[in-house]
């Protein structure tokens, strides 16, 4: 009989790639997948560490396997992912859930065949986790479930330690993918017939700096040369390195998608110091400058942490200012969320959660008024949408334009994957609404 797997995903697009990885991996063993649980043969988790509740939810869902477990001894459940590389984190999974039968971390992603096989050939429980990051193995079977769009990684690891955040410990130093193996990647998606490629590392500026001899504005180059029609996007950029060479590489290929994420994190000098995330808000208020000086409509996207530990009202206020200047499109905000062995969880003066749950109601009832004020002037525009998938609750299909905008619109035949041209007629919050003017099919 066939037997099914079922990926649990939590965390970033890092991790949704690397789960489509997974399952190539299960694939290869016989797997195929199913939406539902209680149909699985085997059920792995893909853990994130980034915020406190992200480790909740997953101990709160592998928990809630103990029946099934019991019933279906049979089952087989694997728990990876960032959670696993944590200190401490796999011994005490251990403890609390005897009945995980496969453990791994990032950094040996590779071995989970090879894992799943030593547990099928009787082992009781198989743990594997490496401490340290060895060479890039490269894996071309992944099983990709986000089309058109296809993510890529170009590097892995992070070297910043920002001081509130866990990624460098549980995702090893920077390491950088060979040029040559990204653009064959990417020449056989556009091939395969995917219209989006995302080019992911945790800090893209950063790539090749580990010795490679190529930068990511020439990466980039090379990449948009490619042939066929594809959007490029590439996430995330770090302010402290993010450079005019990348704009002017924006600028000479239409292919790139006039959009960054710039992660600004607050508006403060003193807690972007205290965060180490070495630059000031007037440098990062000059790059946003920069950028809309070759492309006045680019937008810009962010992420943002309210309550730092000694962040003051006077902080927070600096972070409202600067929102109201770089005029994001849309901002992912967070409650600061302490993590073990980072530097900020050391640090005096943490904030109540009363003031953090204030700072970030407020903040997110400012970004969403200069959403929704940005989205009103679409109304009436034509733009181009990729269409990416089709919203069942609203009975209409969906995809972005070249700015990363959100368009939903209505159409009698499959759109996905298709580039159609809509007159925006409606707008609310971040959507925009219009009317189906031509499909690139017709
Ligand atoms: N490498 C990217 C993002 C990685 S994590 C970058 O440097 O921007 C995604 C976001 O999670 C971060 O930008 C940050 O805003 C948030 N984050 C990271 N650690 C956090 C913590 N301890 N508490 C709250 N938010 C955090
Ligand atoms: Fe974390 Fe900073 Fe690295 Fe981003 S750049 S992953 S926030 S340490
Ligand atoms: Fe991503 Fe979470 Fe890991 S945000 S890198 S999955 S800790």
């Amino acid at each position: 009989m066939d037997k099914k797997y079922k990926i649990i995903t939590y965390g970033c697009q890092m991790n949704l790639h690397e789960s489509e990885k997974m399952a190539g991996m299960l694939q290869q063993l016989g797997y195929t997948p199913t939406e539902t649980i209680e149909d699985a043969d085997l059920i792995l988790f893909n853990t994130c560490c980034i915020r406190e509740n992200a480790e909740n939810h997953a101990f709160g869902n592998i928990g809630a396997l103990k029946q099934m477990k019991k019933k279906n001894p049979n089952l087989i459940i694997a728990v990876g992912g960032c959670m696993m590389q944590e200190k401490g984190k796999a011994e005490t999974l251990k403890e609390k859930f005897p009945f995980i039968d496969v453990m791994f971390g990032t950094l040996n992603l590779e071995e989970l065949g090879a894992l799943i096989r030593e547990k099928l050939a009787g082992k009781k429980r198989v743990v594997r986790i490496r401490e340290k990051e060895g060479e890039i193995v490269e894996f071309d079977g992944a099983y990709r479930t986000s089309y058109p769009n296809a993510w890529v990684n170009i590097m892995y690891g992070c070297n910043n330690f920002c001081s509130y955040c866990i990624v460098p410990y549980v995702r090893g130093r920077e390491r950088s993918r060979k040029p040559e193996n990204i653009v064959a990647e990417v020449k056989r998606l556009v091939a395969e017939g995917y219209k989006e490629i995302t080019l992911l590392g945790q800090n893209v500026n950063s790539y090749g700096m580990d010795g490679l001899g190529v930068s990511f504005a020439e990466l980039l180059d090379m990449i948009a040369s490619i042939e066929g029609k594809f959007r490029l996007r590439f996430m995330t950029s770090h302010p402290k390195d993010f450079n005019e060479d990348v704009v002017k590489v924006m600028q000479k290929h239409r292919k790139i998608m006039r959009l960054v994420h710039l992660p600004v994190q607050s508006g403060s000098n003193d807690i972007l110091k205290a965060m180490n995330r070495r630059y000031t808000r007037e440098k990062y208020l000059a790059e946003v400058e920069m950028l809309r000086s070759y492309f006045p409509d680019a937008e810009l996207t962010t992420d943002i942490i309210v309550g730092f530990p000694g962040e003051t009202e006077e902080d927070y206020l600096l972070t409202e200012d600067l929102v109201k200047k770089a005029d994001f499109a849309s901002a992912f905000t967070f409650i600061y969320s302490k993590r073990q062995g980072t530097k900020a969880a050391e640090m005096e003066n943490q904030i109540p959660e009363d003031v953090q749950k204030d700072r970030i109601m407020r903040l997110v009832e400012l970004v969403n008024s200069l959403t929704r004020a940005k989205s009103e002037k679409y109304i009436g525009k034509e733009v181009e949408i990729l269409c990416e998938g089709y919203d069942e609750k609203k009975g209409l299909y969906l995809g972005r334009d070249e700015y990363g905008r959100m368009g939903y619109f209505a159409s009698d035949r499959d759109e996905v994957g298709n580039f159609v041209r809509l007159k925006i007629t409606k707008a609310n919050g971040i959507s925009l609404y219009g009317e189906l003017l031509s499909s690139e099919n017709e």
